[in-house]
């Protein structure tokens, strides 16, 4: 894994930007792996203030996200498409139908999550992925779990401490999403280039068991260390413990 650590979040935001504008540069329709989250904002902001000085051209750009809640609507200001049409998508020229959020209204998750798996194939992979990286290590929604992950698309329940997290968002326990479609770390993989953010003491631990030199399903992120092209672009407090 290339290690890239920065002065601070915005330092970090423009160079993850800089990777994904040169994969739109170099290949007019590239497919973009996204992820929601407070970590990758700073880059999206980069994004669009590319697209509206220097016209970086998203028109024949396709999107697949990490993840989505299950069950959430898409209007609803706290689901992951609200989140990408709110920081990426309304202000750039990208035609929406080319963007994928697995749908949280989906009557057959299990159909649903195959048939997203093969709309990653279908486009032809992932040319660029950003991730973050939960303060527990996970990826998306790829929880730690001894007992082993499940690779693809998946419908997964939320842990009672990420339930409890998000009620903060919610104006009721009852509103809060139980579960979750998250794409597997065998659809991570499908990127051909990966870049990784992390920013601010809260994650130092999980930057520290990721690059600990051991994979393992208890830090899902740890399992990054076997793909071929994995950037690591973190600020020095996220790297502090390393
Ligand atoms: P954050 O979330 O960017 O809001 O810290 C990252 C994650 O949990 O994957």
């Amino acid at each position: 894994m290339k290690v890239i650590v920065t002065k601070n979040y915005e330092e970090m935001s423009a160079l993850a930007a800089k990777e994904f504008a040169a994969v739109i540069q170099n290949k007019a329709d590239c497919v973009l792996g996204l992820a929601t989250g407070d970590t990758p904002i700073g880059m999206y902001r980069e994004l669009v203030a590319m697209h509206e000085k220097n016209g970086l051209d998203f028109s024949k750009v396709s999107s697949v996200n990490l993840d989505e809640y299950y069950p959430i609507t898409p209007d609803n200001d706290q689901s992951y498409r609200y989140f990408m049409n709110y920081h990426l998508f309304d202000h750039v020229n990208i035609d929406k139908a080319n963007t994928n959020v697995p749908d949280g209204t989906a009557v057959d998750p299990d159909t649903f999550c195959r048939d997203y798996e093969a709309k990653i194939d279908a486009l032809g992979g992932i040319d660029i992925q950003v991730l973050g990286i939960g303060r527990n290590g996970h990826i998306g929604f790829n929880e730690p779990d001894a007992n082993g992950l499940i690779p693809d698309t998946h419908l997964t329940d939320l842990t009672a401490n990420t339930i409890e997290a998000n009620s903060r968002f919610f104006s009721s326990m009852d509103e809060v999403p139980k579960q979750a479609l998250t794409m597997g770390i065998h659809s991570v993989f499908k990127a051909r280039k990966i870049v990784i953010l992390a920013s601010g003491e809260g994650k130092a631990d999980a930057v520290r068991a990721m690059l600990a030199g051991k994979i393992t399903t208890t830090c899902p992120a740890s399992l990054l260390c076997i793909h071929p092209d994995v950037t690591l672009i973190c600020d020095e407090a996220a790297y502090s413990k390393v």
